[in-house]
Formats: C-alpha cells, structure tokens, sequence
C-alpha cells in the first residue's frame, strides 16, 4: 500500500499533468526514492493509484531506464556509454570500474554498495568522459578520480 507521505507527493504532482496516467514515471520516481526500486508490487499500487492497469504501468517504467525494476545497490553508478565519452576515453574508465569493483554492467556488489548500469549519452559531453553516482554527475574521469569517487562513497 502507498503510504500517505507517498500519496501526497504524487497527488502534489497531478495539477502539472492534463490526466492521472500523466504522472506515472514521476510518480514511480517518488516510490523509487522512499524505497529504492520500483517492485512488481508498488506498479500495481501506483497503477492503481493513477487508475491504469499494472501493465500500462510497467511498459512506461521498461521504457525508461532510470526506473530501476530491480533492487539496486546503495549507490547507483551511471556510466555514459556514447560517442563523445567513448572518444575521451571509455575504454579505461570502464575497464577501471569493471575491475574495482568486480562485477559487470547490471550488477550489484555482494556488499550491497554499488549496482553499475550502462546509460546513454549523460549530457555532459563537455566533461567526457563522465559518470553519474546516485544524482550527482562527475567529468573527465580517469582511475585516480573514479577511485577517490568510490572512496568517498561508503
Ligand atoms: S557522450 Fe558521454 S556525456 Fe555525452
């Protein structure tokens, strides 16, 4: 069930959106953040919060890839995956992570600290190559700055 602070932060939404259906991915953002993911279980309160069918719900979260449909790590690490990054050095940065941390792309440290997933373009071209950790974006990475990044997320 939604909680109420829940319901109010979605219902908060609903005068910016001509209809209901129209807050969906704000409102599974909402539950994403008080909960950490959006389960099977909180499409069918959300969908039926906003009077859509679970599975109108969950084809808009499939369509956006920051609705994470699984339980992630306490730190979500974004990584661009697009052609200015892969320019200023892709490569390293994800073969650095890759090792760090001793998982693969769409996976979770056994800890529990970081889930790393493959994103496109972040939209810092600028500071290629870049990386988002939970919703803060960092440029021009190389090992040194990713480690210190990792470190100073425990
Ligand atoms: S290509 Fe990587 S931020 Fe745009």
């Amino acid at each position: 069930m939604l909680s109420q602070q829940e319901r109010d932060e979605i219902e908060a939404e609903f005068p910016h959106y001509e209809k209901k259906r129209g807050v969906s991915v704000e409102a599974m953002k909402i539950i994403q953040r008080h909960r950490g993911w959006v389960s099977t279980q909180a499409i069918e309160e959300i969908s039926e919060f906003l009077e859509m069918t679970p599975d109108e719900l969950d084809g808009v979260a499939t369509f956006y890839n920051l609705i994470f449909r699984k339980p992630v790590g306490k730190h979500v690490i974004l990584v661009c995956d697009s052609v200015s990054c892969w320019i200023m050095g892709y490569e390293e940065v994800r073969s650095h992570l890759l090792s760090r941390l001793g998982i693969q792309f769409g996976q979770t440290t056994g800890d529990g600290r970081f889930t790393l997933l493959s994103v496109p373009c972040l939209g810092a071209c600028d500071q290629a190559p870049a990386m988002m950790v939970n919703d803060k974006l960092y440029g021009n990475l190389d090992p040194a700055k990713i480690d210190e990044i990792l470190e100073a997320h425990a």
